[in-house]
């Protein structure tokens, strides 16, 4: 299939891009850098030993989004792009609806317009907000708890109200847990401008000695250890996630949604072991208080992809921590050159 991939030079979509040409697909990435580079299409390219197709534009741009869909003869989109720190949404709210809810209204109206029926969307695990049991299913109840899940919570409603009108539009949304790690070539990863909020890119700062210690966020849940526990996923079994939603696409009708995470929890604590193991450095840390707006345990049912899309996360913690080392070790073997 002649896939767009919106969002693409961002850091699912960059490992997403891989998979599909990998498997045979046609690319397009449509990006507007805001949270990425161009040299990630070159990093991409070198993976795969052969030029990608691109356009630089803003979602926001229906014409060239329509122009694009058509000049390409896509057969399908694969819609990553969007804002997506939390701390940053409840700061600027206005730029998170901007973004993502009247982002996703323009490629709806360019999919319309050049008659492409096919969609795949990035949703977060954060539509849930606050767990009321775990393992959470795509049954639980939703309600996020910042702007941030706010929007993908309200861009899913938009999804659904299409996928009733437009009968022959097919829309998968899938919701991620906690991506992390990076490819084995270490030419991809996460790249995060500033000073990280997630915990495995803060981590590969602390075990690159660029920031002094980690300050694990409250010792105090009632978890194994009492540290957070979360369903952390490998992004290159992320990505081959979009390839099996990609084929299911076309033996389904209307709308169906899907978790993507690994069904296992880890806490803090483990994830910094798994980590040391991972880089042979000691990751110093700090116990302090509880970050707000965090819970104490989040993790996947993932029956539902397990089953109807034959999917499931093969990689461990292990790799998770190993490649995103990998990714940084290289990465600053480069910027040294
Ligand atoms: C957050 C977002 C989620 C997003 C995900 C991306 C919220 C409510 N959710 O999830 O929407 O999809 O990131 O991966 O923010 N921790 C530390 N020290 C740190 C950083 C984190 O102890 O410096 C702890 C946190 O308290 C938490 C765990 O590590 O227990 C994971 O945190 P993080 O990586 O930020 O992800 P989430 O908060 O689960």
């Amino acid at each position: 299939m002649n896939i767009l991939l919106t969002g693409g030079a961002g850091f699912i979509g960059s490992h997403t891009c891989i998979s599909l040409s990998e498997a045979g697909h046609s690319v397009v990435i449509y990006d507007n850098f805001c949270n990425s580079s161009p040299s990630v299409i070159k990093q991409i390219e070198a993976v795969l030993e052969k030029p990608v197709s691109w356009v630089e534009g803003d979602i926001r741009n229906t014409a060239l989004l329509k122009n694009t869909l058509q000049s390409h003869r896509i057969d399908g989109v694969i819609h990553f792009a969007g804002l997506k720190a939390v701390g940053e949404s409840l700061q600027f709210p206005l730029s998170y609806y901007e973004n993502n809810v009247n982002g996703t209204l323009s490629l709806l109206r360019g999919m319309l317009e050049a008659e492409v029926t096919n969609l795949v969307f990035s949703s977060s695990a954060t539509v849930y907000g606050n767990p009321q049991y775990l393992p959470i299913d795509e049954f639980h109840p939703l309600a996020p708890t910042n702007p941030y899940g706010q929007t993908k919570l309200q861009i899913e409603q938009i999804l659904w109200d299409m996928s009733t009108a437009y009968k022959d539009l097919k829309i998968i949304v899938l919701r991620y847990f906690n991506p992390a790690g990076a490819h084995d070539s270490g030419l991809l990863g996460e790249n995060p401008a500033g000073i990280p909020n997630n915990l495995i890119p803060f981590m590969t700062q602390v075990a690159s000695k660029k920031i002094i210690e980690l300050n694990v966020f409250g010792d105090d849940y009632p978890t194994l250890d009492g540290t957070g526990v979360r369903d952390f996923l490998h992004v290159v079994d992320l990505a081959e996630g979009h390839l099996a939603a990609l084929s299911y696409l076309s033996q389904m009708e209307g709308l169906e949604i899907f978790n993507l995470g690994t069904g296992k929890g880890y806490s803090v604590l483990q994830i910094i072991m798994a980590y040391e193991e991972a880089c042979g450095n000691k990751i110093p840390y700090k116990i302090v208080s509880r970050r707000p707006g965090d819970v104490a345990s989040c993790f996947a049912s993932t029956s539902k992809a397990n089953q109807v899309l034959g999917w499931s996360a093969n990689r461990s913690l292990l790799d998770i921590c190993k490649s995103s080392w990998n990714f940084e070790f290289q990465s600053n073997k480069i910027y040294r050159a």
